[in-house]
């Protein structure tokens, strides 16, 4: 297992270019196999999850390989609908293969998604909508067979904006004759740059940005070159990086519109942010408490923010309370946050984090990818020596992300690879 070690209480100073979107690119990966064809894509993150994204397609019969940050894919002559347990336990986003796999052949069986441990993550409402287009499913044991040989057109209600179940009934609607609606559909960036990437194939797909998606199916689709959007939680962050150590970053190839709820917060505890069409700068400083911080579904404060803002709420003036209404367990950093010296009180879906004047060094162990580039960020900041284990959490999702910071100044370094 990976560790980092780090030295506290240097403000980080650079220049930052930020990588493509990591939740962007795995529903687009997902995509190709939908539609048979060739493809390149740009701004890929070299993050493990898109590698086991391309396990996946490799699997199923696809060529995709890496050329730096470009990924060609070649899906025409993919030719397995099943994708194996080691590969379906790697990360949540395996789930959206589903669809994709109904789409093309109308079969499929997978099991249950890994991922992030962050409470309860069932698959009902992907299962609801996909039952609802014509699926059927049934178990054997761990595995989940579904069956979909003519998917038809239909109205599927979300009961919840979920990002994963709007990707997969996307992916699932090219498959049936006539139109799918997706109502009460999730609006977050990285649905907007899966449809867009489907138009740039040929798709009809309309209303991207509302929770109602019109998608026209059975469309002649082919292969396109396109490029992946910048990852909104990634400049997040940086920024917040910047902020907790009181120093002054650059953000280039960033989207400011993808994350405004988080900047808005940022600004009101005293963060002096520029902003220009695909860059930005954050002054930190002596920074005030923000209160209430309260997580919901896009365009509203993202939950992928909620660990890294409550590391700098830690070390700011003030109380802030953190309401996190999207998962049921996300507070799992507030433990190594408390070892580090923060003082957070925590009930099941409230933190309340009183901020104290220095965070001090600590040995603790990621437990998912916000959670532990959460303690990286107090660990800069802290005063101090800190050991960050089982790192393998924070490279899912965040490419080169201690050289990053090392160009920044930031004393941190691998212990363990
Ligand atoms: C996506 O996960 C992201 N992952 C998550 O980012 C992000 O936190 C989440 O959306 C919310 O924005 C990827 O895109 C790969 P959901 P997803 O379905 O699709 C419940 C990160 O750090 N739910 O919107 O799994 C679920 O349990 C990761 O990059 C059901 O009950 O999120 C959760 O409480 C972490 N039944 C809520 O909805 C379902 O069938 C939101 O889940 C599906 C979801």
């Amino acid at each position: 297992m990976g560790a980092y070690q780090i030295i506290g209480g240097i403000p980080l100073e650079g220049v930052v270019r930020i990588h493509g979107a990591k939740n962007s690119v795995l529903p687009i990966l997902a995509a190709t196999l939908a539609n048979s064809g060739r493809y390149i894509l740009h701004n890929c993150p070299d993050i493990s999850d898109v590698s086991a994204a391309i396990r996946i397609l490799r699997t199923l019969g696809c060529n995709a390989d890496r050329f730096g940050d470009t990924i060609e894919i070649d899906s025409t002559k993919a030719d397995r609908t099943d994708i194996p347990a080691e590969l379906m336990c790697t990360m949540r986003a395996a789930v959206i293969f589903l669809g994709a796999l109904l789409s093309r052949f109308g079969e499929a069986s997978i099991y249950k998604p890994g991922g992030c441990v962050l409470g309860e993550r069932p698959i009902d409402l992907h299962l609801l909508g996909l039952g609802q287009m014509g699926g059927c499913f049934f178990s054997e044991g761990e595995k989940l067979i579904c069956n979909a040989k003519t998917m038809h057109e239909c109205t599927v209600a979300l009961p919840f904006p979920s990002v994963g179940a709007t990707e997969n009934l996307i992916l699932a609607a090219l498959g049936c004759k006539g139109e799918t609606v997706i109502c009460n559909a999730a609006k977050e960036p990285e649905i907007g740059d899966l449809i867009s990437f489907l138009r740039a194939c040929g798709a009809e797909i309309r209303g991207d940005g509302t929770s109602v998606l019109r998608i026209a199916g059975r469309r002649q689709m082919h292969g396109v070159c396109y490029r992946i959007m910048p990852d909104r939680m990634e400049a997040v962050t940086y920024l917040c990086a910047a902020a907790i150590t009181g120093g002054y970053l650059r953000l280039t190839d960033v989207c400011p519109q993808h994350f405004t709820a988080v900047t808005e917060i940022l600004r009101r505890s005293g963060c002096r942010i520029e902003e220009k069409k695909s860059e930005m700068t954050l002054q930190g400083g002596k920074l005030q408490s923000v209160s209430p911080i309260v997580t919901a579904p896009y365009p509203d404060f993202p939950t992928d923010a909620q660990a890294v803002l409550m590391s700098l709420m830690c070390i700011t003036e003030g109380t802030a309370v953190f309401e996190e209404t999207v998962f049921s367990d996300r507070f799992r950093h507030v433990p190594a946050l408390c070892a580090m010296g923060a003082d957070i009180q925590t009930t099941a879906h409230y933190a309340i984090v009183k901020g104290v004047k220095r965070l001090h060094g600590a040995s603790v162990s990621a437990t998912d990818l916000r959670g532990g580039a959460a303690m990286v960020l107090a660990a800069l900041s802290a005063e101090g020596i800190s050991r960050v284990n089982d790192t393998e959490h924070i490279e899912r999702g965040y490419a080169s992300f201690v050289q990053t910071l090392q160009n920044c100044g930031g004393q941190i370094k691998y212990i363990k690879g």
